[in-house]
């Protein structure tokens, strides 16, 4: 699919990419200071946030390490369900390091707390979140996330890392897609 077909999916532009480059600019200006001369570990949550991984690790000026989890959650479609499975886990041990989740998105943060309350369990020095995109749902759940990008509306969106059937991670903004692409049945 090339650009253009893309531009024919889309509905609307929620977040554009200059607003994204200078959302990462800010986290990682106030990454940097709070994790100063600490050794932080960034885990990216696959495969979502790959681009905000990629992109936030590289604004940051501090010498971070990375590493990956994929979890799958349990639901029917689009809605997670809080049942959550490992699809791959950490690499490495997190027991007495600073650590910062980053998530791409949090909409109802099921999954969030689930994996948040896994990771404590292995006694890291710390633990924080940083999710780019949160709908308003997950405002309403008690989770910490200290760095939050975008609030957006609760709608289904999709790009920089967020898909539709695997689909838009590509592409280098965020937005909605048209009605036609979903065929009748739109996710919420
Ligand atoms: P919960 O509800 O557990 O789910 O916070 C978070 C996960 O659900 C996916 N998600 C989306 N994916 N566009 C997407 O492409 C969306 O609008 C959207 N809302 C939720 C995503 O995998 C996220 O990690
Ligand atoms: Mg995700």
């Amino acid at each position: 699919m090339d650009e253009k077909d893309m531009g024919a999916d889309l509905e609307r532009v929620l977040v554009t990419q200059e607003e994204i480059e200078a959302k990462l600019v800010e986290l990682a200006e106030r990454i940097d200071e709070d994790y100063r001369g600490q050794d932080l570990l960034l885990v990216g949550v696959l495969k979502g946030a790959v681009m905000v991984m990629a992109d936030l690790a590289r604004a940051v000026h501090s010498p971070v390490k990375m590493d990956w989890m994929a979890v799958s959650s349990y639901g029917s479609g689009t809605k997670s369900s809080g049942v959550v499975r490992i699809l791959k886990d950490l690499d490495a041990d997190i027991a007495g390091r600073h650590v910062l989740v980053v998530e791409d998105i949090i909409d109802s943060g099921l999954t969030l707390s689930w994996m948040l309350a896994n990771l404590t369990s292995r006694g890291p020095a710390s633990l924080e979140v940083c999710a780019f995109f949160r709908k308003p749902e997950a405002a309403k759940v008690d989770i910490p996330v200290k760095y939050v990008g975008f609030d957006i509306p609760n709608e289904f969106v999709v790009g920089y890392g967020l898909d539709y059937a695997e689909r838009y991670r590509n592409l280098p903004f965020v937005g909605t897609l048209a009605e036609h692409v979903y065929g009748g049945s739109k996710p919420t």
